[in-house]
């Protein structure tokens, strides 16, 4: 079977960090033939050009693929008349358009990255949050109202089926895993408000419905409040986070920083029949085109698209590549000189790339003696 992948570079940074990925997945042994990949435009500059930052002819061609590789998109400034950014639109009206309810993001400590936290090693933060992708506050992109230039309104919606959804997806996510890294325990841990706002007490109500089919898995809360605390002083508790759309962007940074640097935050954003994936960074136009972004999160998030692909379509040999570009990774951010600006290091978006590809060819002749 062959499978298309619609790439999208984006703004920014798009191009380098979503290059650099697809260079990777191109050199991954076993993988040759596979793929057709498809490049579609999209996002602030595309808006600048053309007037539509996603033009329909892109969104037909990420609906018809097999998955979706993405840089960034967006550039501050660039905005509608009310205010918002033009080039997010991609990334929005694909989850929106594509029901991607499940915006799947790992925090991982891995080895040779320092973490900001003070004596945290890899293997001490480990955990995923699964941010609802469809609904919440962020649902109401292009509908809040202004009045008499005096009153703004953005709703929040949540509904008991998107609720259901994602926690389920959550549970069944920890039953794969093996527990928080502290204790062991396979735990999800519900991060809201609800002793503040009706729909995140109903959010709760929701889950706890969904929790008593998962007598195997503990459930704790959070408030988004004290989870900002928890996430610094506590990581090693957490297993997986399930939250509110507004939440979950705001926590995955602030989780994405604790494991080295935003540049080290892959994502998947899963639907019952699309899959998107891209790092949960922006597109850092002050930095674009000088070959310093930090291109793992992007190449993390490649390999998170060959395992799903491989699971979804029942093919070991998609399932092989990703796990081996996650080892290459690993291998290139644990070696000497792997790690970029960002981290600490002085690598290059081109180094990594090279690096990482050297390293999935050095996998296969030791796999081959
Ligand atoms: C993310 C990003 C997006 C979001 C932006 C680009 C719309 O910050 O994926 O976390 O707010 O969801
Ligand atoms: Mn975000």
């Amino acid at each position: 079977m062959r499978y298309e992948i619609a790439v999208v570079d984006g703004d920014g940074i798009g191009e380098e960090v979503c290059q650099s990925a697809l260079s990777v997945v191109k050199a991954t042994p076993g993988l040759s033939g596979v793929f057709d990949f498809r490049s579609y435009v999209a996002g602030a500059e595309e808006y600048r050009r053309s007037g539509s930052a996603y033009p329909e002819a892109s969104f037909e061609g990420c609906r018809k693929a097999h998955a979706i590789l993405h840089g960034a998109t967006g550039i501050p400034g660039v905005t509608y008349p009310d205010g918002t950014e033009t080039g997010i639109e991609f990334g929005l009206q694909t989850r929106f358009r594509l029901d991607l309810y499940a915006n799947v993001r790992p925090i991982k400590l891995r080895a040779g990255v320092d973490s900001r936290l003070r004596d945290r090693k890899p293997g001490d933060i480990d955990y995923v949050i699964v941010r609802e992708n469809t609904e919440g506050m962020y649902a109401a992109r292009g509908s809040g109202s202004i009045l008499r230039d005096e009153i703004a309104v953005d709703n929040l919606v949540v509904t008991r089926k998107g609720i259901e959804r994602i926690s389920r997806f959550a549970f069944e996510l920890a039953r794969k895993r093996n527990g928080a890294p502290g204790d062991g325990k396979r735990r999800v841990t519900l991060c809201d408000k609800a002793n503040v706002l009706r729909s995140y007490a109903f959010f709760r109500k929701v889950f706890n419905e969904v929790a008593e089919h998962y007598p195997d898995i503990e459930t704790d809360y959070a408030y988004a409040d004290a989870m900002t605390c928890h996430l610094v002083e506590r990581p090693e508790f957490y297993d997986v986070i399930v939250t509110e759309n507004m939440f979950g962007d705001i926590i995955s940074d602030l989780a994405a920083v604790t494991v080295g640097s935003m540049g080290m935050s892959p994502s998947s954003e899963l639907g019952d029949h699309n899959g998107f994936f891209q790092a949960a960074h922006g597109s850092a136009p002050t930095i674009a085109g000088q070959n310093i972004a930090n291109p793992y999160g992007t190449i993390l998030s490649a390999s998170s698209m060959l395992v799903w692909l491989g699971e979804r379509h029942g093919d070991p040999r998609l399932i092989r590549g990703g796990a081996a570009i996650e080892r290459a990774v690993d291998a290139a951010m644990a070696s000497p000189g792997g790690l970029t600006r960002d981290l600490g290091g002085s690598a290059t978006t081109s180094d990594v790339t090279r690096r990482v590809i050297d390293n999935l060819a050095s996998q296969t002749s030791v796999a081959a003696e």
